[in-house]
């Protein structure tokens, strides 16, 4: 491995540009060399604007770019196994974005040929790097509140990011809720069971049951603590992003971030910026420090903090949550795995 690793990323889409404007510019011992995607325009037009010396239309041909040292995998969930495969059979080290896949027998055979290949795979479960929450785990695990005893998560997306685009059943739980499923582990320890409840609320005919754009997952932890999570996908006041954690001995709060923490009230009322309304906003610095941790992972040769088994573990109590609202009963998470 030479001083500075040569990128590739796949997938130039919403994480996947966010990322490469990283490596372009922000990771230090990073460069990013080739982009690949199936629209082969999109590719062109991110190496264009990131400085990349090569694009490539589909996943295929990047894996065999000159001199790549690291892989970076932003593509839909159906194709990361695929293209982890790939990447641990040509011996790269592999970030990938969350989830692992849509199914825990791809996820498996993917971390199967990860473990084979013996190379490093990093899980993109970026709030584990945000520097506003890490405030927050670290009270909590330094005992300041006592105990924990019910966690609330919230994690709201603004209508225009997701509202109209047609998504897999049970989608919101593998794409967004496993961050918070993933976050409240750390936060209260090993979930026994989670329930979810919720429904395509946009439309405004209540719950189907398909992907739902709206829900509540009800947690149970093996400590006896319990939690919630609120999800959805047509926040009109934003990306709301919050953690309340009640202990035996106090409370512990992460709030939204705002442009500007101005409050002005006049004769109507109180008035300030509303929160941070883009997800590579709000989590600008978590991105960066995510990435930067995998490439001194691999130039010190440490294990990642969030690497096969928390790639795992967050996409089974995403498909317990998935499963849980299909059939509208609470679900053990060793049911799933
Ligand atoms: N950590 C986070 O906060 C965060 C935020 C957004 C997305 N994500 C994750 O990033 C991944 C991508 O999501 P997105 O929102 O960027 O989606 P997106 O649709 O915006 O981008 C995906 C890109 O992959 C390309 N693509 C699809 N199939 C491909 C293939 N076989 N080979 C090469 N390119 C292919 C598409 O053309 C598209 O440009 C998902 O796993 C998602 O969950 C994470």
């Amino acid at each position: 491995v030479t001083d500075t690793l040569r990128f590739g990323l796949i997938g130039a889409g919403a994480a996947g540009s966010v990322h490469a404007a990283n490596l372009a510019r922000r990771i230090e011992g990073a460069r990013l060399v080739a982009i690949a995607d199936i629209d082969g325009q999109k590719a062109e037009s991110c190496a264009g604007e990131h400085g990349a010396e090569a694009a490539y239309a589909g996943d295929a041909g990047l894996l065999a770019h000159p001199g790549l040292d690291a892989i970076v995998i932003a593509t839909p969930p159906e194709v990361h196994g695929g293209e982890i495969e790939a990447a641990a059979t040509a011996g790269l080290p592999i970030f990938c974005e969350k989830p692992l896949e849509r199914t825990l027998a791809r996820a498996n055979d993917a971390l199967a040929a990860v473990e084979k290949a013996g190379v490093k795979l990093f899980i993109g479960l970026n709030r584990r790097y945000d520097p506003h929450y890490l405030h927050l785990l670290e009270a909590v695990r330094a005992g300041k509140i006592g105990r924990p005893l019910t966690v609330r998560l919230v994690a709201l997306d603004p209508v225009e990011v997701f509202g109209s685009t047609p998504r897999p059943p049970g989608d919101l739980f593998l794409s967004t809720t496993i961050h918070e499923l993933d976050f409240a582990e750390l936060l209260a320890g090993p979930l026994e069971s989670v329930y979810a409840a919720g429904g395509v609320m946009a439309g405004g005919d209540g719950p189907v049951i398909d992907d739902p754009d709206t829900a509540i997952t009800l947690l149970r932890f093996e400590s006896g603590a319990t939690g919630a999570i609120d999800n959805s996908r047509i926040s009109a006041h934003g990306y709301d992003q919050r953690i309340e954690v009640l202990g035996t001995g106090g409370m512990a709060e992460a709030g939204n971030l705002r442009a500007d923490d101005t409050v002005r009230t006049d004769g109507e009322g109180e008035h300030r910026a509303g929160p941070l309304y883009f997800f590579g906003d709000r989590y600008r610095r978590s991105y960066i420090a995510e990435m930067q941790a995998f490439v001194d992972c691999i130039r010190q040769d440490t294990p990642p903090q969030a690497g096969p088994a928390e790639a795992r573990r967050s996409l089974v109590l995403a498909l317990a949550a998935a499963q849980s609202y299909r059939e509208e009963r609470p679900v053990r998470i060793s049911e799933v795995g």
